[in-house]
C-alpha cells in the first residue's frame, strides 16, 4: 500500500478545490493506493461532504492545539476532527520557516491531534544550509526528538513525512538514493520513541516522472505532494504511476 497525500496549500480557491475534488471522484482507483486530500481550510468541510462513502481520506494542513476559545483566525484540531478529518499535517516546512512555528508548537499540535484521534503527519526536513553543512541527520534527530520523545501515540495512526526544505516547491527533488538513506535512518532513529511501524513518506518536488523512483523503495511508504497534485492533468498520471507498481 502506498499513500499519496495531496497538499493543496493555498493554491486552489474554494471553487477550484471542489472542481478538482469532483473530477477525482469521477475516476476509480486501485486498492493499492490510499489517497489523502489536504485542501485549504476554507474548503475542508465541503470536501468532506463530497468524499463521504468514498475511499479518499481527508486532512487539515495545519491545526491549533487549543480546542476552542478566543483565538482569532485559528482552527483547532478538534474542529477538524468534529467534521471527520482523518489526518493533520504538523510542522510542514512552510509553517516552520514562513510562519515561525517552533518545535514546541509542533509538539503541542501532535499532542492535541493524538488526544482526539486525528492522525498526525509529522513533517521533518533540513534546510539548504543544514544540507550544505552536512547537518542533515543532526537536524532531523533534533526535530524527531522534540516531537516524539515521551509522546504517547496510543492506538492512533502516525505518519512521518521527510521533506527537505530545499526540495519543497523548488523543482529540485532529493535524489532517491539520499531519500533511501534518510528514510532507513529515520526508521531506526524512531525505534527509541515507539514500537509502532510508522509509514515514512517522501515529499519535495515529486511529480509523475520521479514518483516511481521513490515509492518503489522499501523505505518509502508513499509521497506527500504539493504542486503536482493541484491540476488533474498532473495529479491523475501521478496516481496511475503509483498504482502501476
Ligand atoms: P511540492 O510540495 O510537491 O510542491 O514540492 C510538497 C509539500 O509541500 O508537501
Amino acid at each position: 500500500m502506498n499513500y499519496i497525500f495531496a497538499n493543496w496549500k493555498m493554491y486552489l480557491n474554494f471553487d477550484e478545490t471542489m472542481i478538482l475534488t469532483n473530477r477525482l471522484l469521477d475516476e476509480s482507483f486501485s486498492e493499492n493506493v490510499s489517497i489523502g486530500l489536504f485542501p485549504n481550510t476554507l474548503a475542508v468541510s465541503e470536501v468532506e461532504k463530497a468524499l463521504r462513502d468514498t475511499s479518499f481520506s481527508l486532512g487539515a494542513q495545519t491545526v491549533n492545539w487549543i480546542p476552542k476559545g478566543a483565538y482569532t483566525g485559528e482552527t483547532s484540531a478538534l474542529f477538524f476532527k468534529n467534521i471527520n478529518c482523518d489526518y493533520a499535517l504538523v510542522g510542514h516546512s512552510e509553517r516552520r520557516y514562513i510562519f515561525g512555528e517552533t518545535n514546541d508548537d509542533i509538539r503541542k499540535k501532535l499532542e492535541a491531534c493524538l488526544d482526539i484521534g486525528l492522525a498526525p503527519v509529522l513533517c521533518i526536513g533540513e534546510t539548504k544550509e543544514d544540507h550544505s553543512e552536512g547537518k542533515v541527520k543532526y537536524r532531523l534527530k533534533k526535530q524527531l526528538m522534540k516531537a516524539m520523545d515521551g509522546l504517547d501515540i496510543g492506538d492512533n495512526d502516525f505518519f512521518i513525512a521527510y521533506e527537505p526544505v530545499w526540495a519543497v516547491g523548488t523543482g529540485v527533488p532529493c535524489m532517491p538514493v539520499d531519500v533511501d538513506d534518510v528514510h532507513g535512518w529515520v526508521a531506526q532513529e524512531i525505534k527509541q520513541y515507539t514500537d509502532k511501524k510508522i509509514p515514512i513518506l517522501y515529499g519535495g518536488s515529486v511529480n509523475v516522472d520521479n514518483v516511481v523512483s521513490y515509492v518503489s523503495l522499501d523505505t518509502v511508504s508513499g509521497v506527500l505532494v504539493g504542486g503536482a497534485t493541484t491540476k488533474m492533468r498532473t495529479f491523475l498520471p501521478l496516481i496511475r504511476a503509483v498504482e502501476s507498481i
